[in-house]
Protein backbone atom coordinates (compact mmCIF):
# COMPACT_ATOMS: atom_id res chain seq x y z
CA UNK A 1 0.00 0.00 0.00
CA UNK A 2 0.93 3.66 -0.59
CA UNK A 3 -0.04 6.70 0.27
CA UNK A 4 -0.78 8.44 -2.98
CA UNK A 5 -1.74 12.18 -3.08
CA UNK A 6 -5.21 12.00 -5.57
CA UNK A 7 -6.12 15.83 -5.42
CA UNK A 8 -4.74 19.56 -4.47
CA UNK A 9 -5.96 23.18 -3.68
CA UNK A 10 -5.01 26.50 -2.67
CA UNK A 11 -5.93 29.74 -1.60
CA UNK A 12 -4.10 33.00 -2.05
CA UNK A 13 -5.18 36.48 -0.22
CA UNK A 14 -6.52 38.98 -2.45
CA UNK A 15 -3.96 41.63 -1.84
CA UNK A 16 -1.29 41.37 -4.06
CA UNK A 17 1.96 43.63 -2.96
CA UNK A 18 4.94 44.25 -5.20
CA UNK A 19 8.46 45.02 -4.25
CA UNK A 20 7.83 48.04 -5.47
CA UNK A 21 4.95 48.75 -3.25
CA UNK A 22 7.09 47.73 -0.12
CA UNK A 23 9.99 50.32 -1.34
CA UNK A 24 6.99 52.71 -0.60
CA UNK A 25 7.15 52.16 2.82
CA UNK A 26 10.72 50.56 3.74
CA UNK A 27 13.92 51.38 2.67
CA UNK A 28 14.38 48.70 0.27
CA UNK A 29 13.82 48.31 -3.60
CA UNK A 30 12.63 45.34 -6.55
CA UNK A 31 16.40 45.48 -7.62
CA UNK A 32 17.49 43.99 -4.16
CA UNK A 33 14.62 41.83 -3.44
CA UNK A 34 14.57 40.30 -7.07
CA UNK A 35 18.32 39.73 -7.44
CA UNK A 36 19.02 38.85 -3.90
CA UNK A 37 15.97 36.17 -3.43
CA UNK A 38 14.22 36.25 -7.02
CA UNK A 39 10.49 37.16 -5.44
CA UNK A 40 9.06 40.26 -7.78
CA UNK A 41 5.66 40.15 -5.40
CA UNK A 42 3.92 37.94 -2.53
CA UNK A 43 0.12 38.25 -1.26
CA UNK A 44 -0.44 39.48 2.39
CA UNK A 45 -3.73 39.19 4.18
CA UNK A 46 -6.12 41.64 5.02
CA UNK A 47 -9.69 40.21 5.44
CA UNK A 48 -8.66 36.47 4.98
CA UNK A 49 -7.00 34.68 8.08
CA UNK A 50 -4.95 31.21 8.21
CA UNK A 51 -8.65 29.18 8.48
CA UNK A 52 -10.51 30.83 5.88
CA UNK A 53 -7.87 30.14 3.06
CA UNK A 54 -7.12 26.60 4.42
CA UNK A 55 -11.04 26.20 3.99
CA UNK A 56 -11.14 27.66 0.52
CA UNK A 57 -7.90 25.35 -0.24
CA UNK A 58 -9.45 22.40 1.17
CA UNK A 59 -12.98 23.10 -0.71
CA UNK A 60 -10.28 23.15 -4.05
CA UNK A 61 -8.65 20.14 -3.24
CA UNK A 62 -11.62 17.97 -2.29
CA UNK A 63 -13.43 19.42 -5.83
CA UNK A 64 -9.99 17.98 -7.83
CA UNK A 65 -10.08 14.72 -5.85
CA UNK A 66 -13.74 14.15 -6.46
CA UNK A 67 -13.89 13.49 -2.78
CA UNK A 68 -17.19 14.14 -0.04
CA UNK A 69 -16.20 15.83 3.29
CA UNK A 70 -17.87 12.56 4.58
CA UNK A 71 -14.73 10.30 3.36
CA UNK A 72 -12.07 12.22 5.32
CA UNK A 73 -11.04 10.27 8.06
CA UNK A 74 -7.61 13.14 8.91
CA UNK A 75 -7.04 16.58 8.59
CA UNK A 76 -3.36 17.59 9.70
CA UNK A 77 -2.64 21.12 9.16
CA UNK A 78 1.02 22.28 9.42
CA UNK A 79 1.36 25.83 10.31
CA UNK A 80 2.96 28.35 12.72
CA UNK A 81 0.17 30.98 12.24
CA UNK A 82 -2.58 29.03 13.34
CA UNK A 83 -5.55 31.95 14.03
CA UNK A 84 -6.17 30.70 17.66
CA UNK A 85 -4.28 28.35 20.09
CA UNK A 86 -7.24 26.12 20.21
CA UNK A 87 -9.52 25.30 17.97
CA UNK A 88 -6.87 24.40 15.75
CA UNK A 89 -7.07 25.71 12.34
CA UNK A 90 -7.80 21.43 11.03
CA UNK A 91 -10.99 21.80 13.48
CA UNK A 92 -11.70 24.97 12.67
CA UNK A 93 -11.53 23.34 8.86
CA UNK A 94 -13.49 20.10 9.96
CA UNK A 95 -16.40 22.51 11.09
CA UNK A 96 -16.52 24.57 8.03
CA UNK A 97 -16.75 21.31 5.38
CA UNK A 98 -18.21 18.77 7.50
CA UNK A 99 -15.75 16.16 7.96
CA UNK A 100 -17.48 15.14 10.86
CA UNK A 101 -15.72 11.74 10.87
CA UNK A 102 -12.23 13.37 10.74
CA UNK A 103 -9.60 13.26 13.14
CA UNK A 104 -8.17 17.03 12.97
CA UNK A 105 -4.88 18.00 14.25
CA UNK A 106 -2.24 20.82 13.78
CA UNK A 107 1.45 20.24 13.46
CA UNK A 108 4.31 22.61 13.51
CA UNK A 109 7.52 21.89 11.81
CA UNK A 110 7.55 25.20 10.13
CA UNK A 111 8.77 25.31 6.50
CA UNK A 112 9.05 21.27 6.52
CA UNK A 113 5.63 21.33 8.05
CA UNK A 114 3.47 19.94 4.76
CA UNK A 115 6.44 17.07 4.18
CA UNK A 116 6.12 15.87 8.08
CA UNK A 117 1.96 16.21 7.78
CA UNK A 118 2.69 13.73 4.82
CA UNK A 119 4.78 11.73 6.32
CA UNK A 120 1.77 11.45 9.24
CA UNK A 121 -0.60 11.09 7.24
CA UNK A 122 1.18 7.69 5.00
CA UNK A 123 2.05 6.00 8.61
CA UNK A 124 -1.71 6.54 9.94
CA UNK A 125 -2.53 5.46 6.31
CA UNK A 126 0.05 2.24 5.83
CA UNK A 127 -1.57 0.86 10.13
CA UNK A 128 -4.73 0.74 8.08
CA UNK A 129 -6.53 3.15 10.91
CA UNK A 130 -7.72 5.51 7.89
CA UNK A 131 -7.77 5.70 4.29
CA UNK A 132 -8.03 9.50 3.24
CA UNK A 133 -6.91 12.16 4.71
CA UNK A 134 -6.75 16.02 3.85
CA UNK A 135 -3.24 17.80 4.32
CA UNK A 136 -2.27 21.59 4.49
CA UNK A 137 0.15 23.70 4.96
CA UNK A 138 -1.35 27.31 5.41
CA UNK A 139 0.53 30.50 7.06
CA UNK A 140 -0.38 34.24 7.71
CA UNK A 141 3.18 34.87 7.85
CA UNK A 142 2.47 38.97 7.58
CA UNK A 143 1.08 38.68 11.21
CA UNK A 144 4.25 37.51 12.85
CA UNK A 145 6.57 39.84 10.96
CA UNK A 146 8.92 42.35 12.49
CA UNK A 147 7.89 45.17 9.57
CA UNK A 148 10.46 47.65 10.79
CA UNK A 149 13.63 44.46 9.97
CA UNK A 150 13.55 44.49 6.20
CA UNK A 151 16.11 41.93 5.42
CA UNK A 152 13.45 39.52 6.92
CA UNK A 153 9.90 40.88 6.09
CA UNK A 154 10.44 41.44 2.08
CA UNK A 155 10.84 37.58 1.82
CA UNK A 156 7.47 36.60 3.21
CA UNK A 157 4.13 35.84 2.04
CA UNK A 158 0.22 34.33 2.77
CA UNK A 159 -1.30 31.77 1.73
CA UNK A 160 -2.96 27.60 2.18
CA UNK A 161 -2.01 24.65 -0.01
CA UNK A 162 -3.91 21.14 0.50
CA UNK A 163 -4.14 17.83 -0.85
CA UNK A 164 -6.25 14.97 -0.29
CA UNK A 165 -4.32 11.66 0.26
CA UNK A 166 -5.69 8.37 -0.03
CA UNK A 167 -4.51 4.70 0.22
CA UNK A 168 -3.35 3.22 -3.41
CA UNK A 169 -1.20 0.92 -5.04
CA UNK A 170 1.22 3.87 -6.17
CA UNK A 171 2.09 6.82 -4.62
CA UNK A 172 4.71 7.90 -1.91
CA UNK A 173 7.83 5.70 -2.38
CA UNK A 174 9.97 6.90 0.25
CA UNK A 175 10.78 10.00 2.61
CA UNK A 176 13.86 11.92 4.73
CA UNK A 177 13.40 13.59 7.61
CA UNK A 178 15.81 15.63 10.50
CA UNK A 179 15.64 17.94 13.17
CA UNK A 180 18.68 19.98 14.10
CA UNK A 181 17.23 21.78 17.67
CA UNK A 182 20.54 22.97 18.65
CA UNK A 183 20.57 25.59 15.64
CA UNK A 184 17.22 26.22 16.31
CA UNK A 185 17.33 30.14 17.33
CA UNK A 186 18.83 31.35 13.77
CA UNK A 187 14.92 31.31 12.81
CA UNK A 188 13.04 32.03 15.73
CA UNK A 189 9.57 33.36 16.55
CA UNK A 190 9.25 34.22 20.25
CA UNK A 191 6.47 36.27 20.73
CA UNK A 192 4.54 34.39 23.42
CA UNK A 193 3.48 36.74 26.26
CA UNK A 194 3.58 34.73 29.35
CA UNK A 195 0.26 34.79 31.41
CA UNK A 196 1.13 33.97 34.56
CA UNK A 197 1.00 36.64 37.59
CA UNK A 198 4.19 35.60 39.07
CA UNK A 199 6.36 35.81 36.06
CA UNK A 200 7.45 39.15 34.42
CA UNK A 201 7.09 39.52 31.03
CA UNK A 202 9.89 40.97 28.30
CA UNK A 203 8.53 44.73 27.24
CA UNK A 204 9.25 44.04 24.00
CA UNK A 205 7.38 41.57 21.45
CA UNK A 206 9.42 39.67 19.44
CA UNK A 207 8.60 38.74 16.05
CA UNK A 208 10.48 36.16 13.12
CA UNK A 209 14.15 36.98 13.67
CA UNK A 210 16.46 35.48 10.91
CA UNK A 211 20.32 34.45 10.51
CA UNK A 212 19.55 34.59 6.88
CA UNK A 213 22.93 33.51 6.03
CA UNK A 214 23.24 31.03 8.72
CA UNK A 215 19.36 29.67 7.23
CA UNK A 216 21.17 29.72 3.83
CA UNK A 217 23.93 27.87 4.63
CA UNK A 218 22.04 24.79 6.09
CA UNK A 219 19.61 24.78 3.32
CA UNK A 220 21.94 24.61 0.14
CA UNK A 221 24.34 21.56 2.78
CA UNK A 222 21.39 19.74 4.41
CA UNK A 223 18.71 19.71 1.59
CA UNK A 224 20.96 17.95 -1.42
CA UNK A 225 21.83 15.54 1.20
CA UNK A 226 18.48 14.77 2.31
CA UNK A 227 17.04 14.28 -1.27
CA UNK A 228 19.91 12.30 -2.26
CA UNK A 229 19.16 10.00 0.66
CA UNK A 230 15.29 9.63 0.11
CA UNK A 231 15.88 8.49 -3.60
CA UNK A 232 18.28 5.94 -2.27
CA UNK A 233 15.48 4.69 0.05
CA UNK A 234 12.89 4.88 -2.87
CA UNK A 235 15.55 3.00 -5.21
CA UNK A 236 14.95 5.90 -7.63
CA UNK A 237 17.45 7.22 -9.85
CA UNK A 238 17.84 10.94 -9.89
CA UNK A 239 18.21 11.28 -13.57
CA UNK A 240 14.10 9.55 -13.38
CA UNK A 241 13.31 12.93 -11.07
CA UNK A 242 10.64 14.43 -13.92
CA UNK A 243 10.27 17.55 -11.49
CA UNK A 244 11.82 18.94 -7.76
CA UNK A 245 9.01 20.82 -5.85
CA UNK A 246 11.22 22.40 -3.55
CA UNK A 247 10.13 24.90 -0.31
CA UNK A 248 10.30 28.55 -1.91
CA UNK A 249 12.32 30.41 -0.03
CA UNK A 250 14.88 31.74 -2.41
CA UNK A 251 15.60 31.09 -6.07
CA UNK A 252 19.76 31.15 -5.23
CA UNK A 253 19.13 28.81 -2.93
CA UNK A 254 16.87 26.51 -5.38
CA UNK A 255 20.03 26.92 -8.12
CA UNK A 256 22.75 25.96 -5.27
CA UNK A 257 20.66 22.88 -4.79
CA UNK A 258 19.80 22.41 -8.99
CA UNK A 259 24.22 22.85 -8.81
CA UNK A 260 24.86 20.67 -5.81
CA UNK A 261 22.61 17.76 -7.25
CA UNK A 262 23.67 18.07 -10.78
CA UNK A 263 20.08 18.61 -11.92
CA UNK A 264 19.22 21.31 -14.69
CA UNK A 265 17.18 24.27 -13.16
CA UNK A 266 14.07 24.09 -15.58
CA UNK A 267 12.93 20.79 -13.11
CA UNK A 268 12.51 22.86 -10.36
CA UNK A 269 9.08 24.82 -10.62
CA UNK A 270 8.84 28.58 -8.85
CA UNK A 271 6.31 29.86 -7.29
CA UNK A 272 8.08 32.30 -5.17
CA UNK A 273 8.24 34.94 -8.00
CA UNK A 274 4.64 35.91 -6.95
CA UNK A 275 4.20 34.13 -3.56
CA UNK A 276 7.54 34.69 -1.35
CA UNK A 277 8.06 32.46 1.10
CA UNK A 278 4.90 31.05 2.55
CA UNK A 279 6.73 28.50 5.12
CA UNK A 280 4.25 25.08 5.21
CA UNK A 281 2.10 26.38 2.62
CA UNK A 282 4.94 26.58 -0.05
CA UNK A 283 5.32 23.05 -1.40
CA UNK A 284 1.69 22.37 -1.81
CA UNK A 285 0.71 25.55 -2.99
CA UNK A 286 3.35 24.83 -5.54
CA UNK A 287 2.30 21.53 -6.19
CA UNK A 288 -1.51 23.07 -7.08
CA UNK A 289 -0.05 25.26 -9.18
CA UNK A 290 2.13 22.54 -11.31
CA UNK A 291 -1.52 20.11 -10.99
CA UNK A 292 -3.46 22.42 -12.15
CA UNK A 293 -1.25 23.68 -14.81
CA UNK A 294 -1.22 20.62 -16.73
CA UNK A 295 2.51 19.76 -15.65
CA UNK A 296 1.47 16.04 -13.60
CA UNK A 297 1.42 12.72 -15.41
CA UNK A 298 0.52 9.74 -14.20
CA UNK A 299 3.53 7.69 -13.27
CA UNK A 300 5.51 10.90 -13.47
CA UNK A 301 8.23 10.98 -10.34
CA UNK A 302 8.59 13.96 -8.07
CA UNK A 303 10.33 15.10 -5.55
CA UNK A 304 9.36 17.14 -2.42
CA UNK A 305 11.29 19.05 -0.60
CA UNK A 306 11.02 21.38 2.61
CA UNK A 307 13.78 23.08 5.50
CA UNK A 308 13.26 25.80 7.28
CA UNK A 309 12.40 26.76 11.00
CA UNK A 310 13.49 24.32 14.20
CA UNK A 311 15.60 23.49 12.18
CA UNK A 312 13.97 21.19 10.47
CA UNK A 313 14.04 19.44 6.77
CA UNK A 314 12.33 16.35 4.79
CA UNK A 315 12.22 15.11 1.74
CA UNK A 316 9.70 12.77 -0.41
CA UNK A 317 9.99 10.94 -3.81
CA UNK A 318 6.60 10.45 -5.17
CA UNK A 319 4.78 8.80 -8.22
CA UNK A 320 2.29 11.02 -9.55
O1 LIG B 1 11.88 29.49 5.03
C1 LIG B 1 12.96 29.83 5.83
C2 LIG B 1 14.12 29.79 5.04
N1 LIG B 1 14.78 31.09 4.98
C3 LIG B 1 15.68 31.25 4.05
O2 LIG B 1 15.89 30.40 3.25
C4 LIG B 1 16.49 32.53 4.03
C5 LIG B 1 17.88 32.22 3.56
N2 LIG B 1 18.69 33.42 3.43
C6 LIG B 1 18.58 34.25 2.38
O3 LIG B 1 17.77 34.03 1.50
C7 LIG B 1 19.51 35.42 2.31
O4 LIG B 1 20.47 35.32 3.32
C8 LIG B 1 18.77 36.78 2.42
C9 LIG B 1 17.93 37.01 1.16
C10 LIG B 1 17.88 36.80 3.64
C11 LIG B 1 19.76 37.93 2.54
O5 LIG B 1 20.65 37.93 1.46
P1 LIG B 1 22.20 38.16 1.68
O6 LIG B 1 22.85 38.13 0.37
O7 LIG B 1 22.65 37.15 2.72
O8 LIG B 1 22.25 39.64 2.24
P2 LIG B 1 22.86 40.18 3.60
O9 LIG B 1 22.00 39.79 4.75
O10 LIG B 1 24.31 39.85 3.66
O11 LIG B 1 22.72 41.74 3.43
C12 LIG B 1 23.50 42.45 2.41
C13 LIG B 1 23.15 43.92 2.47
C14 LIG B 1 23.26 44.52 3.87
O12 LIG B 1 23.76 45.82 3.72
P3 LIG B 1 25.34 46.11 4.02
O13 LIG B 1 25.56 45.73 5.44
O14 LIG B 1 26.09 45.25 3.05
O15 LIG B 1 25.45 47.59 3.75
C15 LIG B 1 21.82 44.62 4.32
O16 LIG B 1 21.63 45.67 5.25
O17 LIG B 1 21.80 44.12 2.06
C16 LIG B 1 21.11 44.93 3.03
N3 LIG B 1 19.72 44.57 3.02
C17 LIG B 1 18.79 45.13 2.22
N4 LIG B 1 18.89 46.11 1.32
C18 LIG B 1 17.77 46.45 0.65
C19 LIG B 1 19.10 43.59 3.76
N5 LIG B 1 17.80 43.53 3.44
C20 LIG B 1 17.59 44.47 2.50
C21 LIG B 1 16.45 44.88 1.77
N6 LIG B 1 16.58 45.86 0.86
N7 LIG B 1 15.23 44.31 1.93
Amino acid sequence: MRTKIIGTGSCLPQTVVTNDDLSKIMDTSDEWISSRTGIKERRLAKEETTATMSIEASRRAMENANVSAQEIDLIIVATVTSDHITPSTSCEIQAAIGADRAVAFDINAACSGFLFALSIADAYLKLGTFKTALILGAETLSRIMDWSDRSTCVLFGDGAGAAIVRADSAGLLAYDQGSAGARGMVLSCLNRRNNNPLVKNPTDIQYVHMDGQEVYKFAVTTVPVSIKKALDEAGVNIEDIDYFALHQANIRIIQAVAKRLKVPEDKFPISLDHCGNISAASVPILLDEMNRNGLLKPGMKIVLAGFGGGLTWGSAVIEW
